[in-house]
């Protein structure tokens, strides 16, 4: 995890994969191809549920099967990995402009996870829109979700607003019901790491609660994302694999033992929000809205 946040994650996949095709040693041209299949398949077992990694392995197979040479392949591969860097890059940069349009001056934003460009490479998604509002002369203040187990929220989203020069309030997770009672959230916007064809979305753990929640409360629920992190080949968030890390990063923080030794402990990565619950997906095409079937095949096809 020293690399993070779903398109961080499809861009440092590019990387890795152009990297290890220049460090093989290929007794022929078949071998390159037999070799260079392993290395995609070893970043593919990385993460399973950020799209952008696999978006990213597609494209970088492509250049492969490209019936280049061998010294061909090697600097097409260099030149794609960069070429989804700057995309990605890109992305972020009008999705954020699109969503800014969102904020409202005086808002108050509860955020989840992380979401700037320690996650996603330029403005960042959520982040991204979060700060493009602030530098458009709107005053803006977050909530940022600690984010457990790893702490995404404490440790890189304080970080980076701090350093966007935002009014940033920490909260633990659970406190985010009682500050959108209360009255103190005007919308909720986080990014994800996969979309189905039908809209619902795969993100951090703990953003499915923070949709109900906000539903519950009359509150915008927004996520923010690259297309690239659509994936149309699944028809609902059921078909969206869920990482399962190891019940350490529960017992323990940052090394730190804070339950009983041995008890045991869940800790799936991410969860889904229902589409129903998504009053809008902020993309770099643009916004869209319910029916998501059809305006994800819009968006993806323009
Ligand atoms: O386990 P992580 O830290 O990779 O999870 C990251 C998230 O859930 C982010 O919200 C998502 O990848 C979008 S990052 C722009």
């Amino acid at each position: 995890m020293k690399i993070r946040g779903a398109p961080a994650i499809g861009i440092a996949g590019a990387y890795a994969v152009a990297l290890g095709a220049a460090k093989i040693k290929p007794a022929s041209r078949d071998d390159f191809l037999k070799k260079m299949n392993g290395v995609i398949d070893t970043v593919a077992a990385t993460r399973p549920t950020a799209r952008n990694l696999f978006f990213a392995l597609e494209r970088m197979k492509q250049v492969t099967e490209s019936g280049k040479s061998v010294i061909q392949i090697i600097k097409a591969l260099a030149d794609e990995a960069v070429k989804i860097h700057q995309e990605e890059a890109d992305a972020t940069r009008h999705l954020s402009l699109f969503g800014a349009e969102l904020i409202k001056d005086g808002w108050t934003v509860l955020t989840h996870c992380n979401t700037g460009p320690l996650a996603a490479s330029g403005y960042g998604t959520a982040l991204g829109v979060i700060i493009t509002a602030h530098k458009q002369g709107k005053k803006v203040e977050v909530l940022a979700d600690e984010t457990r187990p790893l702490l995404q929220g404490a440790r890189l989203t304080a970080w980076e607003l701090q350093r966007a020069g935002l009014p940033v309030t920490l909260i633990t997770d659970n406190m985010a019901g009682h500050f959108m009672r209360m009255g103190k959230v005007d919308c909720v916007i986080t990014g994800a790491d996969r979309i189905a064809a039908n809209g619902d979305a795969a993100n951090k753990i703990g953003t499915y609660s923070l949709a109900v929640l906000a539903k519950e409360n009359n509150i915008p629920f927004y996520i923010a994302a690259p297309i690239s992190t659509i994936d149309p080949s699944l028809k609902t968030g059921e078909e969206i694999p869920i990482e399962e890390r190891s019940p350490e990063e529960v017992t323990h923080i940052q090394g730190a033992l804070i339950a009983p030794a041995g008890v045991a402990a869940a800790n799936p990565a991410f969860d889904v929000t229902p589409a129903r619950y998504i009053t809008a997906i902020i993309t770099e095409k643009g916004v869209i809205g319910e029916p998501y079937r059809l305006s994800i095949r819009d968006i993806i096809e323009r």
